[in-house]
């Protein structure tokens, strides 16, 4: 195929288009303080449904926004349909039912075409991301797709591979790299799109304590805002100003992060844990 749109769904089961189910009521939220955006709302999902082909419904009625240049986490158990959030989030899964907006308008079928150039989307497992025979081919392949001139694919992905330490890499094969290496160069191939919105999959999975520290300097220096999904509590910590709970496909929880992320008694309750770590009995 050697689309984009090809990049994005390698590795990954989902499939576009629709799948038809009626919105459930939009249930209560959670809400812990003033929990509006930070600056002008950039992406926003408004009572969203999502079924995958199989009948799962990954999305029941979910409502959120971010706002320019803001740091949102995306926390909740395996199987919450945070990645799925993601997914739709990028334009590449179409809702059953509800409303995404960029910039405040409804997306239809080309505005969600036009809102894959502008957001950028940074999977869990970047042996999804790469698979160029170098790393600098994997960082040009976007630019290369959206038919830029030639210096000007040499300059970003010049550019995307200095700001994630990885130049000296730029003829090697992605799968020759270190777990980290590979995280930055999935990262430096979204950078080179120039990206408004970052979705970040799980961006600390895997990652040895260094390559998470270099991961979390490297995101809380990126130009626009960030949805970072996880179940990395401390993550959140350092990189997000805000956060939202989701279980069953339902936000539960959403305040500012510091809040929320000590709330042990509603962590607990959809599986996750409180961070900084309660202190210790002596
Ligand atoms: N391609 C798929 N087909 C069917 N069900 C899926 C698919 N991908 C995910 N799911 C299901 O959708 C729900 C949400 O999944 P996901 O968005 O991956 O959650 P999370 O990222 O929070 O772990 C889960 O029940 C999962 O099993
Ligand atoms: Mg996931």
């Amino acid at each position: 195929m050697g689309s984009v749109e090809h990049r994005f769904l390698k590795g990954h089961g989902a499939v576009l288009g629709d799948a038809g189910s009626p919105p459930h009521a939009t249930p209560s939220v959670r809400t812990l303080r003033a929990t509006a955006t930070v600056g002008a709302e950039l992406a926003a999902v408004r009572d969203v449904v999502y079924v995958y082909p199989d009948g799962t419904r990954a999305l029941d009625g979910v409502s959120f926004s971010v706002g320019e240049g803001e740091r949102v986490g995306l926390v909740g158990p395996n199987g919450a349909g945070k990645s799925t959030l993601l997914w739709v989030l990028s334009g590449l899964l179409r809702p059953a039912s509800g409303e995404v907006r960029w910039r405040g308008r409804t997306l239809d079928e080309a505005g969600r075409r036009r809102l894959r150039a502008r957001v950028g989307l940074v999977f869990q497992d970047p042996d999804d991301q790469l698979f160029s025979p170098t790393v600098w081919e994997d960082v040009a392949f976007g630019p290369v797709q959206a038919g830029l001139p030639d210096a000007e694919v040499s300059r970003r992905v010049g550019a995307a591979l200095a700001k994630v330490g990885m130049s000296h890499a730029k003829d090697r094969p992605p799968h020759h790299l270190s777990e980290g290496e590979k995280k930055r160069v999935a990262v430096a191939t979204v950078l080179a799109m120039e990206p408004e919105l970052w979705l970040l999959d799980e961006p600390t999975a895997g990652l040895d304590p260094r390559a998470r520290r270099q991961l979390v300097s490297l995101l809380r220096e990126l130009p626009g805002a960030q949805v970072v999904a996880t179940h990395d509590l401390r993550l959140v910590a350092e990189l997000c100003s805000r956060a939202l709970v989701l279980d069953g496909g339902r936000v539960v929880a959403e305040g500012p992060a510091r809040t929320l992320l000590r709330d042990a008694e509603l962590l607990d309750r959809h599986g996750l844990e409180p961070w900084p770590p309660p202190e210790e009995a002596p």
